[in-house]
């Protein structure tokens, strides 16, 4: 009997402490859950404060900055300004569309500002400033007026008398096999090439002009030495005469100069029509070696700019 009652006993302490502990335990979980569900709303409070007081912040200092006399210099507030939109644009995208363009409109107008002073801009491109040359090239005895090497401004030789008794003769030749050429453009001084290369500019756009006429100074028919026969049409090479001039001009000492698929080298277009006066021992040098003059002299067409 006695056994008995301290073995109820025994289990209503164990009862009794179970209970307690239990009790304690729900406790500690409605702690861990209010502090829980307190996180979140800690972090919205924070998120939503950042969110608006820098803005407005913000906006203030502009105003103040602008209307206090005693405000600090303007790079202070820039930084400020800045320091305080960016966190904003990170995380909402409302607010910082009203500070964005305060931000960009001082960046759109810094072109504006530049641009009057600008030389490039002003400078009509089919007046292209040329470097002065003082003295002509000649390379391997060869006097050279291309892409690369100018002739002086003052450079004005007229027609070649060699050549032009050369052109007589190959064109008399001709007529003797039927064949019927003539000059069409001949010696051309520095300022007529200025006047034919800005009216081909302005018809064409630079780019394409560059590949048909030559800048100022960089015609061959500045050196008296270069003709134009016939027809300006590529077609001519197809003809009975741009055929015959192909195959005999170096028999009289002239080359096509800006032959076909050469442009990329001469600077040039093909040019059936025009021949340059070199003589006839290099021009036949340079027809047999089926090199453009470039490649014959090893030397480069292409413009400093
Ligand atoms: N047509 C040639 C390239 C010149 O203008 O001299
Ligand atoms: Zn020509």
């Amino acid at each position: 009997m006695m056994k008995q009652i301290i073995k109820i006993s025994a289990l209503l302490l164990a009862l009794l402490l179970t209970a307690s502990c239990n009790a304690k335990s729900a406790t500690t979980n409605k702690k861990s859950e209010k502090q829980s569900e307190k996180k979140p709303a800690l972090t919205e409070k924070l998120t939503e404060k950042d969110l608006t007081e820098p803005a407005e912040q913000g906006t203030d200092d502009i105003t103040d900055t602008a209307l206090t006399p005693d405000s600090e210099p303007a790079e202070e507030t820039a930084e400020t300004q800045q320091a305080v939109t960016e966190p904003v644009t990170e995380q909402e995208q409302t607010e910082p569309k009203e500070t964005e363009p305060k931000e960009t409109e001082p960046k759109e107008t810094e072109p504006k500002e530049t641009e009057p002073d600008s030389p490039v801009i002003n400078e009509n491109p089919c007046e292209p400033d040329i470097p002065e040359v003082t003295e002509p090239t000649y390379i391997n005895g060869i006097l050279i007026a291309n892409k690369t090497y100018a002739l002086p401004s003052t450079y004005a030789p007229g027609i070649d008398p060699e050549a032009n008794s050369a052109l007589n003769a190959m064109i008399a030749a001709a007529a003797q096999e039927g064949i019927s050429l003539y000059a069409v453009s001949s010696y051309r001084s520095y300022d007529y090439q200025a006047g034919l290369y800005e009216r081909y500019c302005n018809q064409s756009g630079k780019a394409e002009a560059d590949r048909y006429s030559a800048r100022p100074g960089h015609s061959e028919h500045q050196t008296g030495l270069a003709f134009d026969l016939n027809s300006l049409e590529q077609d001519f090479g197809f003809t009975a005469e741009g055929i015959w001039l192909a195959n005999h001009c170096h028999e009289y000492g002239f080359i096509i100069r800006y032959p076909h698929d050469k442009e990329h080298i001469t600077g040039y277009m093909y040019e059936p029509w025009h021949v340059r006066y070199l003589g006839i021992e290099i021009a036949s040098s340079v027809y047999e070696s089926g090199l453009c003059l470039e490649e014959y002299l090893g030397i480069t067409s292409v413009y400093a700019d």
